[in-house]
């Protein structure tokens, strides 16, 4: 038996996983600030789970059609724009990318992808058999990320890039796309005659700012929208996400006729996501107003509790994550401070983060959680500048 090349080489654990799973092992008091998933962190909403039992309850009856129920689409037009024909329901945004890697690239194609970025979406083209092009993004504190014109140019242009991977706002940047970026990412795709993607999970959770814009339903280019349940309801096990298309009527149609021929043969999502997603999406609203209060207090904490003398917590404009640059006295800063006060974070490489420094920080723990770490961490940063 042999794998595909694409496991010649199996990922190792790194240090930081073994050394968090022994601490978890042995029973350690750890802070978690690297847990991104909102359902420990008591968020979203008690009604979720009613309305999907009552979807289950009604979803004997298999009456598949391959975009996903036509109710549910038309509450996502309701509530997003567009027509009910515009969407696709996939169990999630990582499905949406695979669909995408099979309707608009053949093998050995690229993705233009943000960098630093979302971990995920590599792997995810790589098992499309495609490859990734990173265009750069640049930190210049307390302005934001910046989009480098020349360099996104230079990645669009490689050869096989095929479509332009926008990320808004950025995990872990939190960086929106502005308007001025938007003009710029659709310039290149009628440039170079790339498809537009534009994963917006995060979209609704602005945090250092009120809002963002939106690239969904951008008309001047085909385009693709990623959005979903699992951060637009704090519920990534309700496995219901969904794709928008838009752009010009000639793109859009052979688009939408490859689309639904993917959908025919991943078969749809499930029934109870289906019949429970009209009623799922009347509770956005309050899911998304209570987790941007605790983003915003959490960040309010990491920055009044580290001192802006020792740790430098960088602008977030949006999504679940903060960027803190820590002192760079040890070469893994990450490791030592999990290491050192059992404080752990995600290091900054993870999601090649050019600067060693600098680590992501969940903003979903509770605020008592987030108080403990953020102590041990002025604690670590009052060490290390001490040389202890
Ligand atoms: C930017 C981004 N896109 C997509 C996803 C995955 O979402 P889903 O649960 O819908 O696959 C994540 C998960 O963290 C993410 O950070």
């Amino acid at each position: 038996m042999t794998l595909s090349r694409r496991w010649r080489t199996l990922p190792a654990e790194n240090d930081w996983a073994k050394t968090r799973a022994r601490l978890l092992a042995a029973g350690a008091d750890l802070v978690d600030l690297a847990d991104s998933n909102p359902t420990r962190h008591d968020l979203g909403s008690p009604e979720t789970a009613e309305i999907w039992a009552r979807a289950a309850c009604q979803a004997g009856r298999y009456d598949p059609d391959p975009r996903g129920p036509v109710a549910a689409r038309e509450a996502l037009a309701a509530r997003f724009g567009g027509g009910p024909d515009d969407y696709w329901l996939t169990a999630s945004t990582s499905e949406a990318y695979a669909w995408l890697g099979a309707l608009l690239a053949d093998p050995g194609d690229a993705f233009a992808i943000p960098a630093p970025g979302y971990p995920l979406i590599e792997p995810l083209a790589r098992f499309s058999a495609l490859r990734t092009e990173a265009y750069p993004l640049h930190y210049l504190h307390p302005y934001g990320w910046l989009l480098d014109p020349e360099r996104l140019d230079a990645a669009v242009a490689r050869p096989g890039v095929r479509a332009l991977v926008a990320v808004n706002p950025g995990n872990p940047t939190g960086a929106y796309v502005d308007s001025a970026d938007r003009d710029r990412l659709v310039e290149s795709c009628r440039r170079w005659g790339l498809a537009l993607v534009a994963d917006e999970v995060f979209n609704p959770f602005a945090v250092d700012r009120d809002e963002g814009v939106r690239l969904a339903g951008e008309p001047q280019v085909l385009s693709f929208a990623l959005d979903g349940l699992s951060k637009l309801l704090c519920a990534p096990g309700l496995k219901t996400a969904w794709i928008r298309l838009s752009g010009p009527a000639a793109e859009t149609a052979p688009a939408r006729a490859a689309l639904d021929q993917i959908a025919d043969s991943f078969l749809p999502v499930s029934a109870a996501a289906g019949l429970a997603l009209p009623g799922l999406l009347g509770l956005a609203d309050s899911v998304v107003a209570a987790t941007r209060a605790r983003l915003r207090s959490n960040l309010a904490c990491l920055r009044a509790g580290l001192g802006a003398d020792r740790v430098r917590v960088r602008r977030c404009d949006g999504g679940w994550t903060a960027l803190a640059d820590l002192p760079r006295t040890r070469p893994d800063p990450a490791l030592d401070l999990l290491a050192a006060q059992r404080v752990a974070v995600h290091p900054g490489w993870f999601y090649d983060l050019p600067d060693p420094g600098c680590v992501a920080i969940s903003l979903l723990p509770a605020p008592a959680v987030m108080a403990e770490g953020c102590a041990r961490l002025r604690a670590w940063s009052d060490e290390t500048a001490a040389g202890v």
